[in-house]
């Protein structure tokens, strides 16, 4: 699917949407010194895995990025291969180059139209900005950001780059992994999801906006989400779930009871769920929730 907005619906002006991948401190520090603070083999490897994973087998992902983040690239990994790296330069004389894989873009906007257009909107399946802290500062809440992939640090850590907060008036939690540790560094991957185009606007997909108050404004449905890369989009608690459903009924051993009905179980299974971030409600039909506090 090649997500698009458009500002002011001239042909020219139609801009591919987007999707944010960070690495973010408490005090959502993405940087110091030109590098990365930290050490996380297994954030790299979730980069990784994201930004090359792709539904079709014959289209690739773009990661875009500005010039100084392409430039703590060290060169024998850049551009990052299977995807087309776009990098973000304001001035002519930067040494980025050219290649199959990497084009260079003079402001943002002007990628996100190269991206909404031929060749690329035929072959690139799903645009990931992936950095550093000026691109993101434009981009993080911006109307075309339909998802946040943030890998959140549990902990400060002396940074000199940063990104702004998380408007959570328009993106909700889609998933949250359990909690991690790595090099004595706590961290878990979370997806935000975008719900709403501006605090005052409701559930907006496909450019689909319902005023403020309308009566089905904050109907669920978990298939408008399908803009998200599959390997996030199943880890949704209601994924896990159904998996089980499907689990019991393919594999649960049969027992029939004197009143002749028979269930279907299998033992041993667990469902596990992060409340630090939502409470899965959906596989319920109406849940009032009274005065009181859950924990967990
Ligand atoms: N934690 C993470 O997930 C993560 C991810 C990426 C990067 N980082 C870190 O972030 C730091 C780098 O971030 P940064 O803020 O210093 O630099 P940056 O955003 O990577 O690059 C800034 C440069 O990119 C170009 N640029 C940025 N936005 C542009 C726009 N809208 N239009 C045109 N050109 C644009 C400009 O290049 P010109 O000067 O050539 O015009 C600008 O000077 C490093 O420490 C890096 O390790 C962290």
């Amino acid at each position: 699917m090649v997500g698009e907005i458009s500002s002011g619906f001239s042909d020219c002006d139609v801009r591919r949407t987007y999707q944010v991948v960070v690495a973010a401190t408490r005090d959502m520090g993405i940087g110091k010194d030109g590098k990365l603070p930290w050490r996380l083999p297994s954030d790299l490897k979730f980069f990784k895995e994201l930004t090359l994973t792709t539904s079709d087998p014959w289209k690739k992902n773009a990661v875009v990025m500005g010039r100084r983040t392409w430039e703590s690239i060290p060169p024998e990994y850049r551009p990052l291969p299977g995807r087309l790296n776009v990098v973000l330069t304001r001035s002519g004389s930067s040494d980025v180059g050219t290649g199959e894989n990497l084009v260079s873009c003079r402001s943002f906007p002007a990628a996100l139209q190269l991206l909404a257009k031929a060749p690329y909107c035929l072959s690139v399946e799903t645009v990931f900005v992936i950095g550093g802290g000026q691109l993101l500062r434009e981009a993080l809440n911006a109307q075309g950001c339909e998802a946040i992939h943030i890998t959140e640090i549990g902990t400060s850590i002396d940074c000199d780059t940063f990104i702004p907060a998380i408007d959570f008036s328009c993106f909700q939690p889609w998933y949250s992994s359990a909690p991690l540790v790595e090099n004595n560094i706590p961290f878990s991957f979370v997806t935000y999801a975008r719900v709403r185009n501006s605090a005052t606007a409701s559930l907006t997909i496909n450019g689909e906006m319902k005023s403020n108050g309308s009566s089905n404004s904050d109907n669920f449905d978990i298939k408008k989400f399908d803009f998200l890369p599959k390997m996030i989009f199943e880890r949704h608690d209601e994924y896990k779930y159904l998996r089980l459903v499907q689990e019991i009924i393919s594999s649960g051993t049969q027992k029939d009871d004197r009143a002749n009905t028979s269930s279907l179980s299998i033992f041993g299974c667990q469902l596990r769920f992060n409340l630090h971030k939502s409470f899965p409600l959906l596989t319920t039909k109406i849940m009032i929730q009274h005065t009181g506090t859950l924990s967990g």
